[in-house]
């Protein structure tokens, strides 16, 4: 390798056609899956404080947003309900008229291009919030399992394309993959939330989902944020089980794992870059002390490079809108 003054780094960064022509990562519209939080009422659109941008949306006013997300090239949304009734076992997220039931039909009416996925999990059904049946004080794993493999096929049956189930629960992806062969779905892929941390960065989903654990916390099911081992175990089981995609979640302080899952497996490698990450661009923007959209774009691209092929973010909305420009 030739050293200075032969070699000079610099002769490639010189004019942005240069630098377009070397660079190694590029983030697209196409690579994001948008979040939506819908809600049980009739003409509801209601900013979440925690996440400026963000809505809650009832069933009917889904419409303009899914029409703006279509023109602006963004593939997928990830649907989240959140319910006034809630019970112990989340007997909610089964119901043919949820809201999440009617939101896929009326997405997939709108826009049968769009990309429906759908969250699984309890914890925005149940009453004390965890992610699953609670027996003894304690999250029960296999219990849990018939109950998101019932959701899954429920939502499957609503027309969702893609089911990603989020509880961490082992065992999952094998029930819901049985559940959906089982029932016509052979079809449908499984994008499961495989290494999902026990993070601090989930605060303002909680709030926007009312599903803040009423007792105790997840760390009983969700991952310890040292490990990284563990995280390829996991992401390993999942494949092993019939995952189509595995995810990392959060994204940006698990940089490093995404970047160890795509070194080591060949599966479809999703990161969800979630509330909290969210909200503290936006805070910082807010007071001046950022630039948000470069900071966003930086950010969205970091986890590009480190390897993740889609991307969940609140972000996508704007980030598909500052890359058509930029283009
Ligand atoms: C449901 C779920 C959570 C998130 C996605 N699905 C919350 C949690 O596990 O507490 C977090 C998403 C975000 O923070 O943006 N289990």
């Amino acid at each position: 390798m030739p050293l200075f003054p032969d070699l000079r780094m610099r002769r490639l960064r010189k004019s942005p056609a240069l630098r377009s022509l070397v660079r190694e990562s590029h983030l697209d519209p196409g690579d994001l899956v948008f979040p939506l939080f819908i809600v049980e009422g009739k003409g509801i659109k209601k900013e979440i404080d925690s996440m400026p941008g963000i809505f809650h949306f009832s069933v009917d006013s889904l419409a303009a947003e899914i029409d703006e997300l279509a023109r602006l090239k963004v593939p997928g949304v990830l649907l989240f309900g959140v319910v006034n009734d809630k019970d112990e076992t989340g007997s909610a997220a089964l119901n043919p008229e949820g809201v999440v039931q009617q939101a896929i039909r009326v997405i997939k009416k709108a826009a049968p291009h769009m990309i429906v996925v759908t969250d699984i999990c309890l914890c925005e059904y149940t009453d004390h919030g965890h992610c699953g049946v609670v027996v003894n004080g304690d999250v029960d794993n296999d219990s849990t399992l018939p109950l998101l493999a019932k959701m899954a096929f429920s939502h499957a049956s609503c027309g969702a394309d893609i089911v990603a189930p989020s509880d961490m629960m082992d065992g999952r992806v094998r029930a819901i993959r049985q559940a959906l062969d089982g029932n016509g779905f052979k079809h449908i892929p499984i994008l499961s939330y495989a290494a999902k941390y026990a993070s601090a960065f989930y605060g303002p989903f909680r709030e926007a989902a009312g599903s803040a654990p009423q007792f105790g916390d997840r760390r009983s099911y969700q991952m310890d944020p040292p490990n990284v081992r563990e995280a390829l175990r996991e992401i390993e089981e999942d494949i092993n089980e019939g995952a189509d995609i595995v995810m990392v979640k959060p994204a940006l302080a698990y940089l490093d794992v995404i970047s160890k899952a795509r070194d080591s497996f060949n599966c479809p490698l999703a990161a969800y870059n979630v509330s909290g990450e969210y909200a503290m661009v936006k805070a910082a923007a807010s007071r001046g002390w950022i630039d948000g959209k470069r900071v966003t774009l930086e950010i969205l691209g970091s986890i590009k490079r480190a390897g993740a092929d889609v991307i969940i973010s609140y972000h996508a909305k704007e980030a598909a809108a500052w890359l058509d420009e930029q283009a």
